[in-house]
């Protein structure tokens, strides 16, 4: 008897995801572990190991003051949890910001030490040339713009963007920049509708939304966020799960059953 050879898994591609622009809907949710990216990975195009994990997974108020070897530990969990998926791994606060030449030596040490397909960071027209210059040498990039969490403190907090129609020029012109510089896709994140539509329209690669309404090219959450875990999702969140409340459910029952003697019983004992 003879059997088939099952096909290899091939990860998504940044070409591939690229020329999705106008096609089909990019489906993309943040991981930090090894465990839930092997989930997400049956169903996203691209996993973003986000800065965001600093927030979500360690308490902090901003992402600010993320590490670099906290998003490689991350991306590297991720990278070994998944097969299929494209992983975009965030470059966070300073590490590529003070110049072309500081981007190139930290993307690539990303990209070496998770294995990882593309990195992200945030900025739009200020970003271009580093843009350019990664992409010349062979790191993919994915841009985000619009509502950057890494300028919070400017920003003045997580701010929804384009309320003042005055500021449309200034957003679409970094979407132009960022797109022209050589960005693979764009991330779009807080901003009004009409803005977000205005952008899609205007750039040739995928914009992928987050707090950016229907019009976009694809969508990203995070993933907890969705799940149920954070107790104050901001509003553009849509939960699929009560995670927070199945946790606190199975930690309950399980502290009563200690307490009481009613765990461990036969069927957990080894004889
Ligand atoms: O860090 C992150 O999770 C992100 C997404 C919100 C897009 O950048």
């Amino acid at each position: 008897m003879t059997t088939e050879p099952t096909k290899p898994v091939r990860r998504l591609t940044v070409p591939q995801i690229a020329a999705r622009k106008g096609g089909e809907r990019i489906v993309s949710l943040t991981s930090y572990h090894a465990h839930t990216a092997a989930i997400v990975d049956k169903y996203a195009d691209f996993i973003l190991v986000g800065d965001s994990l600093g927030m979500v997974m360690h308490g902090m108020e901003t992402t600010v003051g993320v590490p670099m070897d906290l998003m490689i530990m991350h991306g590297r969990a991720v990278v070994r949890g998944t097969k299929r998926a494209l992983v975009v791994v965030d470059m966070p606060f300073g590490s590529y910001e003070e110049s072309p030449n500081m981007a190139f030596r930290n993307a690539a040490k990303i990209m070496k030490e998770t294995q990882c397909g593309a990195v992200k960071l945030e900025g739009g027209a200020r970003m271009a040339e580093t843009i350019h210059f990664l992409t010349q040498r062979g790191v993919p990039v994915m841009a985000h713009i619009g509502l950057t969490p890494q300028s919070s403190h400017t920003l003045g907090g997580f701010k929804t963007q384009g309320r003042d129609e005055d500021s449309w020029p200034l957003h679409i012109g970094d979407a132009q920049a960022v797109a022209e510089a050589g960005a693979f896709a764009v991330v779009v994140e807080g901003v009004v509708e009409p803005l977000a539509r205005q952008i899609t329209e205007t750039v040739h690669i995928p914009t992928i939304g987050i707090g950016a309404s229907a019009h976009c090219d694809g969508q990203i959450l995070v993933l907890e966020d969705m799940l149920g875990l954070n107790a104050r999702p901001p509003k553009f969140v849509k939960v699929y799960g009560s995670l927070a409340a199945d946790i606190e459910r199975s930690v309950s029952a399980y502290a009563d059953e200690v307490r009481s003697g009613a765990f461990p019983t036969e069927d957990q004992v080894y004889r």
